[in-house]
């Protein structure tokens, strides 16, 4: 397993991953599916070093990603970051989730982040653990602010200082 710095030629199966968790898990509050030009600027946000995106790749495929986005626009919080990790479908649950965020907060600590975010939805137990294993804490919680397929969704804040 090689886990790099993505590429452009990397998009189609990052967005192909992430698509796939839009149509089937609340794992994100996205509803409709991202188009592959909505990609390529999201891609270009995480030119900035502070913001890295990485895959996993495994025999040349790329079987998963992650990324750290700006935790909120506003200047002052430009020390802080949101993890985003996202496994292929076919491949939950065999250490690629833990590779990924390992290389992420290398990462954010090479870059100076100071403050790293989980936003993540209450009843997704290997995010949680996951977060938990890096030492990331349970630091916040918000009540029924994601509504998808029929329900209404918690999410848990966690967080962890670097
Ligand atoms: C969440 C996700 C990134 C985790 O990646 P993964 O490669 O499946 O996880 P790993 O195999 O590295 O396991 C990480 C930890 O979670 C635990 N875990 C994995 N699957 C689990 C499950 N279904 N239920 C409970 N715990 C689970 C593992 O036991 C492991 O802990 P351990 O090393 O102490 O045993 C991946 O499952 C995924 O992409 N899920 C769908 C999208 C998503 O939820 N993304 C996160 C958005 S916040």
């Amino acid at each position: 397993m090689l886990i790099r710095k993505a590429h452009f030629k990397d998009l189609p199966a990052i967005n192909e991953i992430y698509n796939h968790a839009i149509l089937n898990l609340t794992a994100t509050f996205d509803e409709e599916i991202r188009k592959f030009e909505e990609r390529q600027e999201w891609f270009e946000t995480h030119h900035d070093p502070r913001y890295p995106l990485v895959v996993a790749e495994d025999n040349g495929e790329v079987v998963g990603w992650g990324s750290i986005s700006p935790f909120r626009p506003r200047a002052a919080y430009r020390f802080s970051g949101e993890t985003s990790i996202y496994v292929r479908n076919d491949k939950y649950g065999h250490g690629i989730g833990t590779l990924l965020l390992q290389e992420l907060i290398i990462l954010a600590k090479e870059n100076k982040l100071h403050a790293l975010l989980g936003i993540i939805v209450d009843d997704n137990q290997s995010s949680i653990k996951l977060h938990c294993k890096f030492g990331f804490q349970k630091v916040g919680y918000l009540k029924e602010v994601g509504f998808k397929f029929g329900r209404w969704l918690d999410i848990i804040i966690m967080q962890k200082m670097l």
